[in-house]
């Protein structure tokens, strides 16, 4: 293929991925984005193959036969609820790339580059294995976290922040010393020493962020591993490397500023880390009060008699796998002449988009599917909240308690329903690990038990 051919397929491939993130900004359109996607990622690797650059085809073929095995392998198996964890893992192999193409371009003699472009090009190598080692271990450490391998509590080393200073500044001393040292053609040990440290930093980064802020460090090493792509896109001289590189760093930093503003937290208090210990009076699990269970027929009659319904979902309803059941139930209702909204939080779930993506699943139409802020000011007209496996996003003490560790949280205000309905399998606390005064409030009805079972239970209930 000649040149002016690849850089053509580059130019298709960088508008389909543009077009690609369009769509996936809107349910409506996720699908077709996902389709530009694919599309151009088949042009971007045909193209790149058949490049004149490219000519180790066995070894390529061999890469792409077991790289394409495991991606198969683990789509196929992953669960839902998985799917953080995938991503994390999945950045951690775009920071491991850009580590290793540094690598091997430093390590590379025949480059023929003098003088400025020489140095640049340093830079670049420098520069793209220190990002790459941050997302490595960064994402190495998010997926522990994600799967529970790794305690969700924050690590607080002493002095983290001095510490974080040190390493800046150590990096950024290293760097001048490769360049010193590459001139006489022997940087390898600041290099060695800056993986080092800046895979350290990576751990030590994640760590120290607590368990509620884990939806905004997945999108920031998602933003990390943009920016090692684009690093590894200069040293390759490849465009269409950067541009998508550069694409997947802004989208995810944008991504991570929302999730912050979600979550009424600072990004650079996120980074910080320390949210979400449990050092703090009211980050007990425990919540003093009186609990109202309910049975499944009372439960019925409840639902017979209300009109407006707003159904909340969140991660215990993707772990009992019931979002087909709520729509079950969601027909019916409306059926019988209510009206029925789903209520959507934006980290809800563990993942952006975790709820969507189910409803979606389950054929859920999406125009009684709301944002938060869409719907958060009509609770006091619904006549029953029904909240399914949703904890840390409905929990008044984000709104009311300036002393709990998620104040200032916007949340979904479903106590001020008429009759808010929990189900949910126990009082054990969510996420953030925060006890929660929902359970024990007034308006507040307990259904105990998988959310899955108790719904189809109360199908069969309202039916009968
Ligand atoms: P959580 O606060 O985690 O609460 C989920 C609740 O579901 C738990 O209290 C659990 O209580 C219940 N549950 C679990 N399995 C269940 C089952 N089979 N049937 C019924 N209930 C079940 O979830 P949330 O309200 O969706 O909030 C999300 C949290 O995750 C936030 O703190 C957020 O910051 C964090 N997070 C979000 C993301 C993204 S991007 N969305 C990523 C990482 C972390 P029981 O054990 O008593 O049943």
């Amino acid at each position: 293929m000649t040149q002016g051919l690849v850089h053509m397929a580059y130019v298709a491939a960088s508008i389909l991925f543009i077009l690609s993130l369009g769509g996936l900004s809107n349910q409506d359109t996720a699908r077709k984005g996902n389709y530009y996607g694919m599309a151009g990622m088949a042009i971007a690797i045909i193209a790149t193959v058949l490049s004149s650059q490219v000519n180790a085809y066995v070894v390529l073929i061999i890469a792409l036969l077991i790289g394409g095995f495991i991606g198969v392998k683990a789509a196929l198996k992953v669960e839902m609820t998985q799917m953080p964890e995938l991503v994390a893992l999945m950045h951690s192999l775009v920071g491991l790339a850009a580590m290793l193409v540094g690598y091997a371009n430093f390590m590379d003699e025949s480059s023929t580059l003098t003088g400025v472009e020489k140095t640049i090009h340093e830079v670049e190598i420098y520069v793209g294995i220190l990002i790459g080692a941050v997302t490595f271990s960064g994402s190495v450490i998010a997926f522990g976290k994600l799967c529970g391998k790794i305690s969700g509590k924050p690590v607080l080393l002493p002095g983290r922040h001095v510490l974080n200073l040190g390493i800046l500044i150590s990096c950024i001393w290293l760097g001048d010393q490769f360049l010193v040292a590459a001139e006489t053609g022997n940087g390898t040990w600041p290099l060695i020493l800056m993986t080092l440290i800046a895979l350290a930093f990576g751990v030590h980064m994640v760590m120290a962020i607590g368990g509620a802020d884990m939806p905004v460090v997945v999108s920031m090493l998602n933003s990390y591993s943009g920016w090692a792509a684009a690093a590894t896109g200069f040293m390759l001289s490849n465009d269409l490397l950067i541009v998508t590189g550069a694409l997947v760093g802004s989208s995810g930093a944008i991504l991570s500023y929302i999730m912050c503003r979600a979550m009424n937290r600072h990004f650079l208090s996120v980074i910080a880390g320390g949210f979400g210990s449990s050092s703090g009076s009211s980050s007990s699990t425990e919540v003093e009060g009186e609990v109202q269970p309910i049975e499944i027929e009372e439960t019925a009659q409840l639902l017979r008699d209300s009109k407006d319904i707003m159904i909340i979902p969140g991660y215990g309803m993707a772990v009992a796998q019931a979002q087909h059941t709520v729509y079950e139930i969601t027909k019916f209702l409306k059926s019988k002449g209510k009206t029925v909204r789903f209520g959507i939080h934006p980290v809800a779930g563990r993942m952006p988009g975790h709820m969507n993506v189910l409803l979606a699943e389950a054929k859920v139409p999406y125009d009684i599917v709301f944002e938060m802020d869409e719907i958060n000011e009509d609770f006091p007209d619904v006549d029953i909240a029904i909240v399914i496996g949703a904890n840390d996003i409905v929990n008044p003490s984000a709104a009311e308690d300036p002393n709990s560790p998620i104040a200032g949280m916007p949340v979904l205000e479903c106590w001020k329903a008429q009759t808010t309905l929990v189900l949910k399998r126990s009082m054990a606390s969510g996420y953030a690990g925060v006890g929660n005064p929902l359970f024990v409030h007034e308006n507040t009805r307990m259904l105990f038990g998988d959310a899955n079972d108790s719904l189809q239970s109360l199908i069969r209930a309202l039916q009968s």
